[in-house]
């Protein structure tokens, strides 16, 4: 039987972007549902500020370049050397580039957006998947923006799309020790990351971007990233026990 109330009692989940808002919120979802928590982000999340300092025996906060290799292994060493083996690894990390005509698309901006997302994502794999306990979960965080495309948005919408290929290596892969992969799709969502996407469209066009997006989305509003973390919940726990290689999408109904 599934415990509601205790879905990740004694799981131990690695989430990289960690002190962000998607991050910082599925932490606080999975401490909630009985987990303990390593939270990586480019600077080590701070419980107070994320308000997870109640919880601070059963989180480790790490910073790590997630692009870079050896930064990678330091924190798969640092999680496994605290809690041993691992059972929910979300690969969340992200940055958004600029948007741009491909002809004026910077080349080391686009180098950067892979090298967080895709690259990010490919290291966080490699490093865990051999200290995963077998019936884990891996979710990667891809976006709307993995499943549709708009112009100029180069770097980040590769990156969102590359994250389902390696996504589904991983799921095949995996399935014969029953770590089951998948990616969750956020739409757009009420929170810094997005502002900064709609301040530049603002700036572009003289349109307001927020209400742009609100009109676009069916459901006519931004996401929340509690509703994120409870998309990842779901992914996490046995609740997904016979879903593998799917694409979750929690986007108001964007992509449809
Ligand atoms: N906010 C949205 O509307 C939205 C929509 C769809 C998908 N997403 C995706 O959700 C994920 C989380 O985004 P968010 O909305 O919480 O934004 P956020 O900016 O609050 O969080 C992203 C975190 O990733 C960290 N990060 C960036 N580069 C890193 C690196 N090289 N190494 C380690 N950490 C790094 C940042 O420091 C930040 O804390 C991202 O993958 C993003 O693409 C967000």
């Amino acid at each position: 039987m599934i415990l509601m109330d205790k879905l990740l009692q004694d799981k131990v989940c690695v989430i990289t972007g960690g002190g962000g808002s998607v991050g910082a919120a599925m932490a606080a979802r999975f401490l909630a549902s009985g987990a303990d928590c390593v939270l990586v982000d480019l600077k080590a999340p701070d419980l107070v500020e994320l308000g997870l300092a109640g919880a601070a025996d059963r989180i480790v906060c790490l910073a790590a370049d997630v692009s870079d290799p050896a930064d990678s292994r330091a924190y798969a060493k640092a999680a496994v050397d605290r809690f041993g083996q691992i059972d929910v690894l979300v690969s969340n990390a992200g940055n958004f580039g600029t948007v741009q005509p491909i002809a004026d698309y910077p080349l080391d901006i686009f180098d950067q957006v892979l090298a967080v997302h895709v690259r990010g994502a490919f290291l966080a794999c490699q490093n865990l998947v051999p200290h995963m306990r077998d019936g884990g979960s891996i979710i990667i965080t891809s976006s709307v923006a993995g499943v549709t495309g708009d112009a100029g948005v180069h770097g980040y919408i590769t990156a969102k799309h590359a994250q389902i290929g390696l996504m589904r290596c991983l799921a095949k892969e995996l399935a014969p020790r029953a770590i089951r992969v998948n990616s969750l799709h956020p739409g757009p969502l009420d929170n810094s990351f997005q502002k900064a996407v709609e301040d530049g469209f603002t700036a572009a066009t003289g349109q307001d971007g927020t209400d742009y997006f609100n009109s676009i989305i069916p459901l006519g509003r931004h996401g929340t990233a509690e509703e994120i973390a409870n998309a990842a919940l779901y992914l996490a726990s046995d609740l997904s026990s016979f879903a593998t290689g799917t694409l979750h999408m929690v986007d108001g109904g964007l992509s449809i």
